[in-house]
């Protein structure tokens, strides 16, 4: 016999391999949508980005495990997947600290899925199952430096005695939890007299949260920063990289809404999910250009009005005004930028717009797919153009940014 073969012995059937990919999938888009809904409740800015990161990152290991579970005939990923991996998620939602939260997750759950996933791929068949060890090898890693991240980031965020004592018992409760859920896969037996009801004081949720928090460093304002004159060319591009920094406010209304939104299909998570995370990196792009000209992010006096105002409409409303309002009439302004940067002969400003540009058309085709489900699923009865216009108006009444409600008025009298 050839000695590069593996044994044909089986250590988990074909049955085994798909179970654990069902769970793990339905866990997996679960994290992404409850990091969305903490997101905004998370004071530290550092912390914000790299949520924003790992929130996609879940949501594509969601997505690599459901191809393969398409590959292994599973037509329908979801079917019999119980409610285990909601009730574990939401009990791991119900944290009352960031840190709290963020130490349930990453300190106690992610590291159990890395560890469901090492086991899978020690134990599924090398030659058999293939494909799954190849999805298995590219995902062990980034969910890896997602623990390695927070290992490192949560005890930064509680510092003080109390908050360590209050991280330790909150995941001591997360350890609970879990064990309570049969483990990640829902089959380890449940210790005798196990008692997973949440800590004195807990068990109301927070979410969703009505205001975005930001951490001690940065200096609120309740209005945007004013449109300076358009012959200021230096103003005009601080204006509008700063701006840029600011769409952290869409990166939470979008994560709380990823939350929020319930009944939807497993598609509209992953997009929305994604559209979360390209606004984390448009704000990452301002600060990196505010960088090269000099300034910091905290420089400026930031504002989460428009955050607030959002959340105060439904999750169609608040969908269908940033994708058919805020992004659809921002392109106007844009490419009049990009041109402005090149004839100028900025060509590190002209660069980070036109990416902008282009991840913002993929945002309105997003919003062209998911308001009208979005609207059965609200079961809203108007036309699509009466919501469209409904939420133009409810953007000029609110928004706080000069140049949304500008960009807003110039499209409804075209
Ligand atoms: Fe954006
Ligand atoms: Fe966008």
């Amino acid at each position: 016999m050839s000695t590069f073969l593996p044994s044909i012995h089986v250590r988990l059937d074909a049955q085994a391999v798909i179970d654990t990919l069902k769970r793990l999938q339905a866990i997996e888009i679960l994290s992404a949508r409850v990091l969305g809904g903490w997101l905004p409740g998370v004071a530290r800015w550092e912390a914000k980005h790299q949520l924003g990161v790992h929130l996609w990152e879940d949501a594509e290991h969601s997505r690599a495990l459901r191809t393969r579970l398409w590959e292994l005939r599973v037509a329908n990923a979801d079917r019999d997947v119980g409610d285990g991996p909601a009730r574990l998620i939401h009990g791991l939602s119900l944290a009352l600290e960031d840190y709290e939260f963020l130490g349930g997750l990453y300190l106690v759950l992610k590291p159990a899925l890395a560890s469901a996933y090492a086991r899978l791929l020690e134990q599924t068949n090398a030659i058999l199952d293939a494909p799954t060890r190849t999805i298995l090898r590219h995902l062990l890693p980034e969910k890896e430096a997602q623990v390695a991240w927070a290992r490192e980031a949560v005890p930064l965020l509680a510092q003080s005695e109390e908050a360590r004592a209050r991280l330790e018992r909150w995941t001591g409760h997360a350890t609970r939890l879990l064990a309570a859920a049969g483990g990640v896969l829902g089959h380890e037996p449940v210790p005798a007299g196990l008692d997973a009801t949440p800590p004195p004081g807990y068990g109301v949720t927070r979410l969703p949260f009505g205001r975005a928090h930001r951490d001690e460093r940065f200096q609120l304002s309740l209005a945007g920063i004013p449109l300076p004159p358009e012959d200021d060319d230096a103003g005009q591009v601080r204006f509008q990289f700063f701006n840029y920094t600011q769409e952290m406010q869409a990166v939470e209304t979008l994560g709380s809404l990823l939350w929020e939104a319930e009944g939807m299909e497993w598609e509209f998570y992953h997009d929305v999910a994604r559209h979360c995370y390209d606004e984390e990196r448009h704000s990452a792009m301002g600060e990196m250009r505010l960088r090269d000209l000099g300034y910091a992010v905290t420089d400026f006096p930031h504002t989460v009005a428009n955050y607030a105002w959002r959340q105060l409409v439904d999750p169609l409303r608040r969908y269908c005004v940033l994708t058919y309002v805020i992004e659809a009439d921002s392109f106007k302004y844009k490419h009049a930028t990009y041109r402005r940067h090149l004839a100028r002969g900025d060509l590190h400003s002209a660069e980070a717009v036109l990416w902008d540009i282009m991840d913002e058309t993929l945002h309105v085709r997003f919003g062209q797919q998911w308001v009208p489900a979005l609207m059965k699923q609200y079961r809203y009865t108007g036309t699509l153009e009466a919501l469209v216009a409904e939420c133009r108006e409810i953007l000029v009444a609110n928004t706080v940014n000069p140049l949304q409600r500008r960009c807003a008025e110039v499209s409804a009298t075209a």
